[in-house]
C-alpha cells in the first residue's frame, strides 16, 4: 500500500508516522508514505498556493494549479490507473500523466481523496474499503477551502473525519492513514485483533461509494460488532483504590462473562452513542435489557 500526501506542511507528519503500528508498517515495507510539498509545484517567486474567492467572502482558497500539477506528477491519473511501479516512479517529475476523466478510472485499485469538512463521513466501513486498494492519494485542504475544480476533476471522493472544523486536512490525513493501515493484513500482530472491536467486522461488506450500498446490494449498518461499542475492560489489580472489578470477570465462568460484556456494551452504547442503537444488530435479549434501561426503539 502506498500513500501519497499532498500538503503545504509536509513536516506535519514527522510525529504521527513515527510511532507504534504505523512506524512498524512503514519500517517493514508493508506501507509506503510519500509526502509532496504543494509549494514545489508553484511557479512564482513567493511560491503562492492560495488566492481570493471569486464572488467575495472570508479567507483564501487553495488554488487549482499546484494541486493539478502535483497529482499529474504522481502518475496516478492515467486511465490505466495505479502505476506505482519502480519504472514509472524513476521517471519522476519528467513523467506527467494528464488527469483522466472520472468514468475511466479504476477505483478498485486506487483513490484520490480530498480531505475537507464538506466531505462524506469517513467511517470504519470507508477504512475497510480503502484498505483493499494499493494506492491512496490524500489531498489536504487548507485555509477556508479548495477550488471546487479539484473536486470536480481530480478527487475521486471528498472525505471528512467528523462534524467539527479543523484548520486543515493534515490531521485528518493522519487519521485516515492510521485507520486504514491497521486493517492491512500483516500489520497487526493477530490477524483477528481488529475484528471484534467497536465498529468491527460487519463493516467489511459495506460502503460502496457508487451507491452507498453493500456489495450484496443490501443496505446495512455502517458499524460492526453488531454495531455497538466495545465492552469495558479491566486489568490488575482486582481492587484499585477501593474500586473492585466486577466479580463476574474473575469467576472463570465464560458464559456469564460473555453475557455481562454484552450488557455492559449495550449500556455504554446507550449512554455514549444512542444513535448507534437504531442501526445495531440486536436480539430479543438485547432489546429486553435496553428496555429495562429505559430505551425504546422509537427513541
Ligand atoms: Cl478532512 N478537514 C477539515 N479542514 N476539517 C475537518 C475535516 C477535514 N474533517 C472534519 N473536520
Amino acid at each position: 500500500m502506498r500513500f501519497d500526501i499532498v500538503t503545504i506542511f509536509p513536516d506535519f507528519f514527522v510525529g504521527p508516522f513515527d510511532h507504534g503500528v504505523l512506524s512498524r508498517a512503514i519500517a517493514t515495507g508493508i506501507v509506503e508514505v510519500a509526502k509532496h510539498d504543494l509549494r514545489a509545484f508553484t511557479h512564482d517567486r513567493h511560491r503562492t498556493v492560495d488566492d481570493r474567492p471569486f464572488g467575495g467572502g472570508e479567507g483564501m482558497l487553495l488554488k487549482p494549479q499546484p494541486i493539478f500539477d502535483c497529482i499529474e506528477s504522481l502518475g496516478v491519473s492515467s486511465s490505466s490507473a495505479v502505476d506505482s511501479s519502480e519504472e514509472s516512479r524513476e521517471q519522476g517529475s519528467h513523467f506527467v500523466a494528464p488527469i483522466a476523466p472520472k468514468p475511466t478510472r479504476d477505483l478498485t485499485r486506487q483513490s484520490v481523496i480530498l480531505l475537507s469538512a464538506q466531505g462524506k463521513p469517513f467511517t470504519q466501513a470507508t477504512a475497510h474499503r480503502l484498505a483493499k486498494l494499493n494506492r491512496i492519494v490524500l489531498i489536504c485542504g487548507r485555509y477556508e477551502g479548495v477550488d471546487e475544480r479539484v473536486n470536480d476533476l481530480v478527487a475521486d471522493e471528498e472525505l471528512s473525519i467528523g462534524d467539527y472544523v479543523l484548520s486543515g486536512g493534515e490531521l485528518a490525513a493522519a487519521v485516515v492513514v492510521d485507520a486504514v493501515v491497521r486493517l492491512i493484513p500483516g500489520v497487526l500482530g493477530h490477524a483477528d485483533s481488529n475484528r471484534y472491536e467497536s465498529f468491527g467486522a460487519p463493516d467489511v461488506l459495506a460502503d460502496d461509494p457508487a451507491d452507498g450500498k453493500t456489495s450484496d446490494g443490501v443496505p446495512r449498518s455502517t458499524h460492526g460488532s453488531g454495531g455497538i461499542l466495545d465492552y469495558p475492560q479491566y486489568t490488575r489489580p482486582a481492587d484499585f483504590r477501593g474500586m473492585p472489578i466486577p466479580d463476574v470477570l474473575a469467576n472463570g465462568d465464560h458464559l456469564s462473562i460473555r453475557r455481562w460484556r454484552r450488557k455492559a456494551a449495550l449500556a455504554k452504547t446507550l449512554h455514549n452513542r444512542p444513535d448507534l442503537l437504531a442501526r445495531a444488530l440486536l436480539g430479543d435479549e438485547d432489546r429486553e435489557f435496553l428496555a429495562s434501561l429505559g430505551y425504546t426503539d422509537e427513541g
